[in-house]
């Protein structure tokens, strides 16, 4: 049969911003803006702070593991400090994850800002085939942060059993516990978590593991659904986390024992 060409409806392109849309789109890329924007300035300035990280048994997120960095002083590197080492790892799971990276693309990029929007460079994206292709190792940035969260989940175990006059929680343990719990809705929640528990898989009947995959694979495709949600939450939780740290260990606020 011979080819034929077929000519398919093209929608006028809407100059940049423009839209027929009613309702407030702008607010997404708007917040996104804004809580990004704060939660950078705020991490940055507490990496570069290099104190008030540590409280007893808490630990702050941004600086666990626990690193000795005392070795940069002799290098002349003395302004090198725990947290600089340990953020990269969180920040690139974060920044090459996918629901983030629609996130800021929309909010930053304006390409487009959001759905039926006029874009910035109409139908001229190449996102991850060219500048942005090291976002295809995502996958690699998943096990980092697995690993962290094995780390912080042991950190709120400290915070519970690690006091020198026994085990006990105060409001600091549950500050910690909450953003554990939602750092791990957040990763395993993740696109290539689900992919590696069982998106690989064509038949679980058949496949080694099967019942156990299909069941975790249930579970974390639950979490997959709210990742978005997830995502936020243990963003604003990570950093309130090491701000309700740094002022009890500043001595601006007094910790208050629960049990
Ligand atoms: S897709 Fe968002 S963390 Fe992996």
């Amino acid at each position: 049969m011979a080819n034929r060409t077929v000519h398919l409806p093209v929608a006028p392109l809407e100059p940049l911003g423009g839209t027929l849309r009613k309702d407030n789109w702008w607010a997404g890329p708007a917040a996104t803006i804004l809580v990004l924007s704060a939660f950078i300035v705020y991490a940055t300035w507490r990496a570069f702070e290099g104190s008030a990280y540590q409280w007893g048994a808490y630990l702050s997120p941004f600086y666990s593991p626990l690193l000795d960095v005392g070795w940069a002083r002799k290098t002349g590197l003395a302004f090198l400090t725990p947290a600089m080492l340990i953020l990269p790892g969180p920040a690139s799971f974060r920044f090459t994850c996918y629901y983030y990276r629609k996130a800021y693309y929309r909010a930053f990029a304006w390409d487009p800002p959001a759905c039926g929007v006029g874009e910035r460079a109409p139908h001229r994206y190449n996102g991850e085939t060219k500048l942005f292709v090291f976002q295809n190792l995502h996958r690699y940035a998943m096990y980092v942060a697995v690993v962290f969260l094995v780390i912080l989940w042991k950190d709120a175990l400290v915070a519970v059993f690690g006091w020198s006059d026994g085990a006990h929680v105060g409001l600091g343990t549950l500050v910690m516990l909450t953003n554990v719990v939602l750092l791990s809705g957040y990763t395993l929640g993740c696109h290539s978590f689900r992919h590696l528990i069982g998106g690989s898989v064509n038949a679980y009947s058949s496949a080694a593991l099967g019942a156990l995959r299909f069941r975790l694979w249930k579970l974390v495709t639950v979490l997959n659904e709210r990742h978005m949600q997830f995502a936020w939450a243990s963003l604003f939780s990570v950093a309130l986390t090491d701000l309700y740290i740094r002022m009890v260990a500043s001595g601006i606020l007094t910790d208050v024992r629960i049990l």
